[in-house]
């Protein structure tokens, strides 16, 4: 989820790697399953001069990356997250690794998540969708998922007078920085005035809003200020975009599925399974980078000290070697849970049941409030090259319901 590509060439011949060799950062970003299939067949661990290092397409290696952190770490000076928040649970592994995790883990356990979150985030999906029933249609990605990303971790971290409009603020001016970061600038005032901000209301939080998740993590003491602060940021730069990218495939995938999305309708208890499937077929975050702590082989191929190792979890995700027929979105699928969008290993993402809860909320509510919703001609699949969603996912609907 870190990504610095350089295109400075690697340190092995691309004469072994001759597909890694031809793949452009715009293959990747546009037009990325075809291009991770040849790669994943012919080279499931290839270099790539476009990033400036190994990619890794195969669900086996990669799951030996992610569970690997002593062979494959975080913790490098290139991590851009780090440059512009500094040193938190996604910059670092080992023991420091579990000192910045472990505070915030019980918050985000799934009997945590559902009593705190089940009822609200039910209630909150179907209040955004309510005030556009009678138009007939919407863009779901801007009125539902986008915002319910937003409101859910606004609630989550539970900041002193942090509404979701200044999240979102404090979001884009961190996204802003690590994206210049990533193209080799410095982090720019506006960033850095944004992380001043939310610097003083995790401050004033810890002091004024005792019993808050913020203040029960200072007051355990493993962590100093700073850190407090940098785990925060991540929490919330780790939860807007890939949360909103991952309702916004869901829902694409099933509304764009005309039989999924009967059986699904028929039974509603299959609707985590279709999140689950989603999530194979379109991981919202879709590389995750480590770096190389030595020598080391993988699937056969050396790697080198310090090399860039990215992990492809959209190529790891169709894999034909663990799901049959992989480009098929199947609700039915018996192996969903081997999916790998949420990564596996120290660094598994703290909030996925945070996140499917509010993507099985907004499927919900689509499902409910606008049972004929279908896509619109126009809808254009998902893009990105880190992060992967559709720029829109207009619906329309013939009879509006009312709530
Ligand atoms: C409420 C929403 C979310 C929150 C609060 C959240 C939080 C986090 C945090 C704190 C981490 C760092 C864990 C660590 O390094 O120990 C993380 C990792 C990760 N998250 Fe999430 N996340 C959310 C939603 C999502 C979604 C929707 C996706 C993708 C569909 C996702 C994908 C990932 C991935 C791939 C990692 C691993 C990054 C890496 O290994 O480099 N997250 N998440």
């Amino acid at each position: 989820m870190d990504a610095v590509y350089d295109s400075s060439g690697g340190r092995s011949s691309t004469d072994r790697f001759p597909v890694g060799a031809t793949v452009t950062l715009e293959d990747l970003a546009n037009d990325a399953h075809p291009c991770l299939a040849r790669l994943r067949d012919a080279e499931p661990v290839s270099w790539l001069p476009a990033i400036g290092g190994w990619l890794v397409t195969g669900r086996e290696p990669a799951l030996t990356v992610l569970r690997d952190a002593d062979s494959f770490t975080v913790d490098d000076p290139r991590f851009s997250t780090a440059q512009v928040v500094g040193p938190s649970m996604l910059s670092t592994d080992g023991d420091d690794h579990a000192r910045h995790r472990t505070p915030f883990a019980a918050a985000f356990r799934q009997v945590a998540v559902r009593d705190g979150f089940e009822a609200w985030t039910s209630t909150e999906a179907r209040r955004l969708l309510a005030g556009h029933l009678a138009l007939g249609h919407c863009d779901l990605r801007q009125v539902l998922a986008g915002p319910l990303a937003v409101g859910v971790i606004a609630r989550a971290l539970e900041l002193a007078d942090a509404d979701p409009d200044r999240v979102l603020g404090w979001y884009r001016a961190i996204v802003d920085g690590v994206e210049g970061v990533n193209a080799g600038r410095a982090v720019g005032d506006g960033t850095r005035r944004a992380v001043a901000d939310l610097r003083s209301v995790v401050d004033r939080t810890v002091r004024d809003s005792a019993g808050s998740l913020l203040a029960e993590v200072a007051e355990g003491g493993s962590l100093t200020a700073d850190e407090l602060f940098s785990n925060t940021a991540v929490l919330m730069f780790g939860a807007i975009e890939t949360s909103e990218g991952m309702t916004a495939n869901a829902l694409a995938h099933l509304l764009g599925s005309a039989d999924q999305l009967e059986a699904v309708a028929a039974d509603r208890s299959l609707v985590p399974d279709a999140v689950e499937e989603s999530l194979r077929m379109e991981p919202a975050a879709t590389l995750v980078d480590r770096y190389a702590t030595g020598a080391v082989e993988l699937a056969g191929i050396a790697i080198s000290v310090g090399d860039l190792v990215t992990v492809s979890l959209a190529g790891a995700n169709r894999d034909p070697a663990v799901f049959v027929d992989p480009d098929r979105f199947d609700v039915g699928r018996p192996n969903l849970s081997l999916q790998l969008a949420f990564v596996r290993g120290p660094h598994t993402c703290l909030g996925l049941h945070l996140a499917r809860l509010q993507t099985i909320a907004a499927v919900d509510a689509v499902l409910d409030l606008i049972p004929g919703a279908g896509l619109d001609d126009d809808f254009e699949s998902a893009r990105g090259l880190v992060f992967r969603k559709p720029a829109t996912v207009p619906v329309t609907w013939d009879h509006p319901q009312s709530v």
